[in-house]
């Protein structure tokens, strides 16, 4: 059987992945510290998966969830702009130092490749649209810039090493088990949650902005076909749905969606956000063979239903 591991597991991305993981057969670790990861996110295959519980930082720890595992994805860290322009030092410890000192006991342990989750961020506020991977990186907050560092040492381990990795360049991810709730939720839950309790949303900005979102579940393919790629070793790969739309038009398909009438209450732009965000998808389908397969519209149905659940069961913990 092959043995994975998932740093991060108990998070949003990272539990998605799990699930899939075990589902096609593989013997699955996951390490979080809960951080921001959540115990229920686990509840549906919690049996069938072994968890270690403590932070990436932990070197014996590492250890152990490294030893006699193929494949590792790499999902753990403070994933917030916001917080990383609070604490630069904290999160540059998680993100960058957790990730080289993951890299490190990798190689030790003769793990086959390293799948890194990266950010999009990385681009900033870029000239060109779509962001093509070959674009220089213009981090605009220190959690850009340990992301961007991070893709970096990735690259090195297998030029210097002999370590498989991929960096997956994610772009706004959404869908099921997305924080709704946490002070730095992302757009999607937030719009989803204010339009369930029937009260006006918060848009930092005008709204035009643009993001070029991904369901969940595409993600998680895109992980796997990375795992194995021969072409996408060492190299940095986009991860988006390929279209971009503004925070606007957004709010206007979950009002069609939810028959509500949410309703935006504009506030000032936040620090270290890019205006807009689109990918070239074209290195992902030439190295990977994918393509996102979800509509925004069957995306944004399958997140509602999953918060309407949730909503109805009083539970989101
Ligand atoms: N969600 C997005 O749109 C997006 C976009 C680009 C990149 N990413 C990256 O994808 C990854 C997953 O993001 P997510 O949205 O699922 O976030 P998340 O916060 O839900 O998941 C991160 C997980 O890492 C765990 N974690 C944090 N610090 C840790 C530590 N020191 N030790 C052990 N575990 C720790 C948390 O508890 C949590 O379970 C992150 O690396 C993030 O930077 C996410």
């Amino acid at each position: 059987m092959r043995r994975a591991l998932v740093t991060g597991g108990a998070g949003f991305i990272g539990s998605h992945l799990t699930e899939r993981l075990v589902a096609e057969g593989f013997e699955v670790r996951i390490l979080d510290d809960f951080s921001s990861g959540r115990r229920g996110n686990l509840h549906e295959f919690r049996d069938a998966i072994e968890l270690l519980e403590g932070d990436l930082r932990d070197s014996s720890l590492l250890a152990r969830a490294v030893e006699g595992v193929e494949v590792v994805f790499h999902e753990a860290a403070v994933a917030s702009v916001p917080t990383s322009v609070i604490e630069p030092e904290r999160t540059n410890d998680v993100n960058l130092i957790g990730t080289l000192s993951l890299l490190e006991h990798a190689r030790k342990a003769g793990v086959r490749r390293v799948v890194f989750a990266a950010s999009s961020s990385a681009y900033g506020n870029a000239a060109v649209l779509p962001s093509v991977e070959t674009l220089p990186p213009q981090p605009l907050s220190p959690y850009a810039l340990q992301k961007v560092t991070g893709e970096q040492y990735c690259r090195l381990y297998t030029e210097l090493y002999g370590l498989e990795t991929v960096a997956l360049r994610y772009f706004n991810v959404y869908g099921p088990r997305q924080d709704p709730e946490s002070e730095y939720a992302a757009v999607i839950p937030r719009f989803i949650h204010a339009s369930l309790e029937r009260r006006p949303a918060q848009v930092y900005g005008d709204g035009e902005q643009t993001r070029d979102f991904i369901y969940v579940a595409d993600v998680a393919e895109a992980n796997l076909l990375a795992a194995d790629s021969v072409a996408a070793v060492g190299k940095l790969v986009n991860i988006a749905g390929g279209r971009r739309i503004s925070l606007n038009q957004l709010l206007t398909r979950l009002r069609e969606l939810c028959g509500g009438n949410v309703q935006p209450v504009y506030q000032s732009a936040r620090q270290g956000d890019v205006r807009d965000s689109h990918a070239d998808t074209g290195l992902a389908r030439e190295l990977l063979g994918f393509d996102a397969q979800t509509p925004i519209e069957t995306g944004l149905g399958l997140t509602l239903d999953h918060f309407r659940k949730v909503d109805a069961e009083g539970d989101t913990k």
